[in-house]
């Protein structure tokens, strides 16, 4: 108690310090050539925990070839590397569209990469189409971020959720919140979250992954920060400085956890459902493509965006959700969406892409 009121007294004669964020994302590389700045915006793509486990392999001026960074699985909550195959699709998706606004014609060719080899995911050539570039779809690329924030109830417009589900209906699916299958799926995703943040396993990997102190945030440059995890004011402050990654483990942590979910999955408008028909590293690809691309879609049209995989990342659910949502196929991704007043700008941090890129 003495400690707190110690800190309490020094947080009041330091207001600059708590005002003082995390430093957020590198500068846009100004001095690089165009190849080295479409990766740039490749790597502004979501990945789960922030993991960012992509590499890339440039040759000349034309050809890249994509990989999945393996050692950033998340081995606990993703054992069969669906979230990573994902992240990479999203990577995929992004390279694809900031290459188009810089003038290039893309071929992605999605390679059958055995699960666990090292070979390339995916083999993607550049052909010069047209020279001018195009700010707008490069400004929403930098503009996309997950939002973990109370989202309005409000229903969302048929001719919006439209847009979303005809990037490919048969893969993309949409349920109000007020419907059936909406409550259901709050419900069960309020089960699984608070199943995954009671297991000790998953606990140990996600501390593995968060960045309290401004020190850790620079050096790794990835995973979940304050910040990105909404704990911004005088509560950002205390905790970038006075707590470890181990303390996200405590009880009180895990039932804040708890209770923010369950605030979250009350306050959305409705739930974004991606499914493909099995599940191998083509599916997972493709879903992240799809994934980012609505995501997109969403931040043009001021709908936050919060994928929560808990439902399918733990174990007894899955079925009872194809069953309850008539779904035909394997669940890929699920996300929580919601009109927005005010939509922040991004604060995830993000790698340089020289440690993520080979220039041969
Ligand atoms: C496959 C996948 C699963 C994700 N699952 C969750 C999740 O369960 N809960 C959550 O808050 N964010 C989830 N995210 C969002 C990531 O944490 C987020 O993309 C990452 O921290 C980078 O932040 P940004 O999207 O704002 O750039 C997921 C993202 C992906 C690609």
């Amino acid at each position: 108690m003495k400690n707190y009121f110690m800190m309490l007294t020094m947080l009041t004669l330091l207001p600059s310090c708590v005002s003082q964020s995390q430093k957020s994302r590198e500068a846009f590389p100004n001095d690089k050539n165009n190849i080295y700045q479409v990766l740039y915006y490749a790597s502004l793509a979501g990945s789960s925990h922030n993991s960012q486990p992509w590499k890339a392999e440039v040759f000349g001026e034309d050809s890249i070839l994509v990989f999945a960074d393996t050692s950033r699985k998340l081995t606990v909550v993703d054992s069969i590397s669906r979230e990573l195959y994902i992240s990479v699709g999203a990577f995929i998706e992004n390279l694809r569209l900031a290459a188009s606004c810089y003038g290039y014609e893309t071929n992605i060719k999605i390679l059958a990469c055995p699960e666990g080899s090292s070979g390339p995911v995916a083999s993607i050539t550049l052909a010069k189409s047209k020279e001018k570039k195009e700010e707008a779809i490069l400004n929403e690329i930098k503009l996309r971020t997950t939002l973990r924030t109370p989202f309005d109830t409000l229903p969302i417009k048929q001719s919006d959720w439209s847009t979303l589900v005809s990037v490919d209906s048969s893969s993309i699916h949409y349920f109000a919140a007020t419907s059936a299958q909406g409550k259901f799926i709050r419900q069960k995703e309020s089960e699984a979250y608070t199943q995954q943040a009671k297991s000790k396993k998953a606990q140990d990997e996600l501390a593995g992954w968060i960045r309290f102190s401004n020190k850790d945030v620079k050096q790794k440059q990835d995973g979940l920060t304050t910040e990105g995890m909404g704990i911004t004011g005088i509560g950002g402050f205390v905790v970038r400085n006075f707590f470890k990654p181990e303390d996200s483990k405590k009880t009180s942590f895990v039932s804040q956890g708890i209770d923010k979910t369950n605030l979250q999955v009350g306050n959305c408008g409705g739930w974004i459902v991606i499914t493909r028909q099995v599940e191998n590293i083509e599916n997972w690809i493709n879903t992240g493509i799809l994934y980012q691309a609505i995501h997109l879609k969403c931040r043009k049209m001021n709908i936050g965006f919060h994928p929560m995989n808990q439902l399918i990342e733990e174990a007894g659910f899955e079925s009872e959700a194809n069953t309850y949502l008539g779904i035909n196929g394997k669940i890929m991704l699920i996300a929580r969406i919601g009109y927005v007043n005010d939509y922040p700008a991004p604060v995830s941090v993000r790698r340089p892409v020289e440690s993520f890129t080979t220039f041969k």
